[in-house]
């Protein structure tokens, strides 16, 4: 199936590490144009040298999608570049898990800056262009603690429901610009390698860990009986943004082994 992706240009936040790192690097294998929208520029270039060394097209461009003015100057620096905006996949997020009575309000903060103001910024920068040429793919990034709510992950569950809520509101704004608006939600999806995830992943040492005797019991709990792969959450990023879904908008795709069946 041709997805029609070839020359797109695609801009992925948090494209450095992990579930972001497997996005950019199937947009590049897909031939778009990739930018990789990162705070950790050094963690963002080297996804771009192997997207390049795979033969792909990515640059990495440092910004902090929490600040609206890096986030307009990474959207201007990508159109002087390529002229155009196609896809958005806002994939930045993060959470500590803690229970709720148990946060302090500093975590409460980042969780809503990284995975709700993030979304805000970066999608209002892109519509522009986006509109301006009819056409536009933006894909988001929730998390099933947004679907069916997550033990130790209240507020980052609320943001991940915010990100479904939005994406609905801005499917029924945008369609008539020719604008599709969707959701991809992972549940557990481990890092392969520490080499994947830079100093801000929340994966980072000091960040989310678990012991593989407690992976391999959450791994039983998924009717598919395994953990996410990034690559499992990319294949259906690539496909939402593709010419092959253009009849899809407004939805929300669970990737995670059949944990949450909406
Ligand atoms: N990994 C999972 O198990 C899982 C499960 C459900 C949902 N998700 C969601 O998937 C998405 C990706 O998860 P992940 O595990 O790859 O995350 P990650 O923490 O490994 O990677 C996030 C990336 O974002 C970058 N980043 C952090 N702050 C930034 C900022 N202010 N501006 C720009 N870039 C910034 C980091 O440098 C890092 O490269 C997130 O939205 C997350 O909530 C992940």
């Amino acid at each position: 199936m041709d997805l029609g992706l070839r020359g797109k240009t695609v801009i992925v936040t948090g494209g450095g590490s992990n579930i972001g790192r497997a996005i950019a690097l199937a947009f590049a294998k897909e031939g778009a144009n990739v930018v990789i929208a990162e705070i950790d520029e050094k963690q963002g270039q080297k996804v771009a040298t192997e997207a390049k060394a795979q033969g792909g097209s990515a640059i990495a461009i440092e910004t902090d999608v929490t600040d609206n003015e890096s986030v307009q100057a990474m959207v201007k620096k990508t159109l002087d570049l390529f002229g155009e905006i196609d896809v958005l996949v806002n994939n930045v997020g993060w959470t500590y898990d803690r229970l709720f009575i148990e946060k302090p309000r500093e975590e409460w903060e980042k969780e809503i800056k990284l995975n709700f103001w993030s979304m805000i910024n970066c999608t209002r920068a892109v519509l522009d262009n986006m509109i301006e040429r009819q056409y536009g793919r933006i894909v988001s990034i929730s998390s099933d603690a947004g679907r069916i709510g997550g033990f130790r992950e209240a507020v980052y569950g609320g943001c991940k429901g915010a990100v479904i809520a939005l994406s609905k509101s801005l499917a029924r704004e945008l369609g008539r610009y020719g604008i599709n608006v969707n959701v991809v939600s992972p549940s557990t999806t481990i890092p392969e390698s520490s080499e994947h995830v830079g100093p801000e992943s929340m994966w980072a040492p000091g960040g989310l860990e678990f012991t593989p005797e407690i992976l391999e019991k959450m791994a039983k709990t998924y009717p598919l009986r395994r953990l996410g792969n990034p690559e499992d959450i990319a294949n259906a990023v690539v496909f939402l943004a593709s010419d092959a879904a253009a009849w899809i908008t407004g939805q929300t795709l669970s990737v995670d082994g059949g944990y949450a069946m909406m």
